[in-house]
């Protein structure tokens, strides 16, 4: 158990992940119900194979509703039957790459699934909070050097970066229409929405991401390919922002409207590193002659900077990454390699969060 954590808030409490399923939605099935809390599920099944979901078991940790977020019927019914007093909105079509071969079902299930989210939400007398999860790439990108703050325009040059940005825009609309943080004594819901960087970490084995491609290549005892090398990314392990997430939500949870807006979660800047300095120090992690060359082929258009400017999350929400970059790709090798010599993976991933939150 993790114990005396965000003050016991999530103790016994019950919170929907829409997601669950997913990379970062099981990470944070596992870390909730080491808090204690009663973690109900809302996803379609895991989107690739293997998955950590079913590799960790979280499943058998948790109530999980397999459907899917366009769905609003079984949404409404579900909400209603679980009565979820916090909602961590994570479920979406994530990936760049296949939002440029499937735009329309990417702009359905981020855009309308929000919408679908927050409309049933209202009708749901115990949620207390909604924290919609998006992404850095959600603002308009200048490609300039220094880090997006929280009041930056929202933008997206590919349909998954800009239809995440027409999820802040869902949000920021429903909070002035709906959940009006000068309406709260009459409404009781605070939502927010977090921004958080390039999410790495065990049990990511999505395509088209870095860390997925290079251990898929490597387990072949292939050379890692990859794509703009000088691209840089605001790289953090999928602890930091979960550990932001939740100490979002319990300031929502605690103290309302004050949180109620958008914040960003992302690495310190030195860790924001180009994909080449990555695969080159992860080659070197791994060892057994792990090697690297550079994707000569055309590639859709990626944004080369992004960084986040996380001033305000340090200074209202006291949050600060604990993991450097290093610490975090060491951490990576060693839950995929424990994968690869069939360890018990559950229990690898609860020994990595007991390491990160103790
Ligand atoms: N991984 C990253 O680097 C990163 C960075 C910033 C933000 N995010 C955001 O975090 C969230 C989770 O990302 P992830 O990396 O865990 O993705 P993932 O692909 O591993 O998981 C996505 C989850 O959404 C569910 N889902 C997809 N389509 C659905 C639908 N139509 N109805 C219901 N559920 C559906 C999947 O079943 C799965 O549970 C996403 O909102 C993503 O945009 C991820």
């Amino acid at each position: 158990m993790l114990r005396g954590l965000y003050n016991n808030i999530y103790t016994n409490r019950r919170v929907l992940i829409t997601g669950h399923t997913g990379f970062k939605g099981s990470w944070l099935s596992l870390i909730l119900h080491k808090l204690g809390t009663d973690v109900y599920g809302y996803a379609l099944d895991p989107p690739t194979d293997p998955s950590l979901f079913v590799e960790a078991n979280i499943g058998e940790l948790m109530t999980s509703t397999i459907g899917d977020i366009r769905d609003y019927n079984l949404l409404l019914e579900t909400l209603k039957k679980i009565q979820p007093e916090i909602i961590i909105h994570m479920a979406a079509q994530p990936l760049v790459m296949e939002s440029y071969r499937n735009p329309r079902e990417t702009y359905e299930i981020n855009v309308m699934g929000t919408v679908n989210l927050f409309d049933a939400a209202r009708q749901v007398k115990s949620v207390k909070v909604i924290l919609n999860v998006t992404t850095d790439k959600c603002y308009e990108n200048k490609e300039w050097h220094w880090g997006y703050r929280e009041n930056e325009p929202m933008g997206g040059y590919d349909p998954y970066s800009n239809s995440k940005g027409c999820s802040e825009l869902v949000t920021s609309s429903f909070r002035s229409s709906f959940f009006n943080p000068k309406d709260y004594s009459k409404h009781g819901i605070a939502l927010a929405s977090a921004r958080a960087g390039n999410v790495i970490g065990g049990g990511d084995w999505a395509n088209d991401r870095l860390i997925p491609d290079f251990i898929r290549s490597i387990s072949k005892g292939e050379k890692v390919k990859i794509r703009s090398p000088f691209a840089i990314r605001p790289w953090q392990h999928v602890l930091e922002p979960l550990s932001g997430y939740l100490a979002l939500c319990e300031k929502l949870f605690t103290q309302g409207p004050a949180f109620a807006e958008a914040w960003n979660f992302g690495p310190d800047d030195k860790d924001a590193k180009n994909v080449e300095w990555i695969t080159n120090t992860i080659c070197n992690l791994w060892g057994e002659g792990a090697q690297f060359e550079i994707d000569k082929n055309p590639q859709p258009h990626e944004a080369n900077y992004l960084k986040l400017d996380c001033s305000k999350v340090k200074a209202e929400l006291g949050w600060i990454p604990r993991w450097d970059i290093e610490t975090t790709l060491k951490t990576i090798v060693q839950w995929n390699k424990s994968f690869l010599s069939g360890s018990n993976m559950r229990t690898i991933t609860e020994k990595q969060i007991t390491d990160y939150f103790m």
